[in-house]
């Protein structure tokens, strides 16, 4: 058994990763800014106050892991804004940022001493944050803020190569959630199950490299 946070672990893709993690036997914490009910029924211990956004959700978290070593961290938690050359609102991109490109590393920063040799941490990114796969434009604070997100990822693959950490960057399919306004390709059962297939199988050869949840890999 191992031990695994999941940042964003209360609704969603998260959710649907804190409940099969779980189920096959790992302790999971699953952090996030409220817990819900579908989370709270769960066997799982949850940490409540982790918003990303800032200084005091960084302390909420390393506070609720204290001195417990963590073989596994996903961070999930995202936000999508749909902000279009039309319309540039800065403040939605200025969010979005936070979010998804600070937010993740601000979670690296609170838990990385806990993080040895074996011990992953998976991004959850997007395509969208590829600059290979942009054919379509548009999605300017969400494509930005995943792109800012990889870079950071792939900064953090060299950093934390020497501790034997492995940094992986995840795409989790065109997922019914939320954020799609339950638009999609799959449910969060399916987009779960391939995450977790990828962390499991992908190791320290792989640090900094860019998945989809299928199995492809991705171009940055
Ligand atoms: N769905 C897709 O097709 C798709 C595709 C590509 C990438 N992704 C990425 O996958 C991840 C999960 O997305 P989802 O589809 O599951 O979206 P979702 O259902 O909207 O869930 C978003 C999650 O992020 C959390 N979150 C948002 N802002 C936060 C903050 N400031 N601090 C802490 N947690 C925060 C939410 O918690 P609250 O309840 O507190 O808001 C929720 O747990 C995101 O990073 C997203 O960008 C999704």
């Amino acid at each position: 058994m191992s031990r695994v946070l999941v940042v964003g672990g209360n609704r969603g893709i998260g959710l649907a990763m804190v409940k099969q993690l779980s189920a096959r036997g790992e302790e999971v914490i699953a952090a996030c800014r409220r817990s819900s009910k579908e989370l709270s029924a769960l066997d799982v211990e949850v940490i409540e106050g982790v918003d990303v956004r800032g200084e005091q959700g960084a302390r909420k978290l390393s506070e609720g892991i204290g001195d417990r070593d963590l073989d596994l961290v996903v961070v999930v938690a995202g936000i999508l804004k749909n902000v279009s050359l039309e319309a540039l609102d800065y403040d939605a991109m200025r969010e979005q940022f936070e979010v998804n490109a600070l937010g993740p590393l601000r979670v690296a920063e609170a838990v990385m001493h806990r993080l040895g040799v074996g011990s992953k941490l998976a991004l959850i990114s997007s395509r969208m944050g590829s600059l290979e796969d942009n054919t379509s434009g548009g999605h300017y604070g969400y494509r930005m803020s995943k792109a800012a997100l990889n870079m950071a990822g792939r900064s953090l693959a060299h950093d934390l190569e020497r501790r034997g950490v492995t940094v992986l960057l995840l795409h989790p399919g065109f997922v019914r959630t939320e954020m799609t306004g339950h638009q999609g390709l799959i449910e969060t059962d399916e987009s779960a199950a391939g995450l977790i297939a990828r962390i499991d199988a992908l190791g320290l050869e792989d640090t900094g490299t860019f998945w989809h949840a299928n199995g492809e890999r991705l171009a940055f």
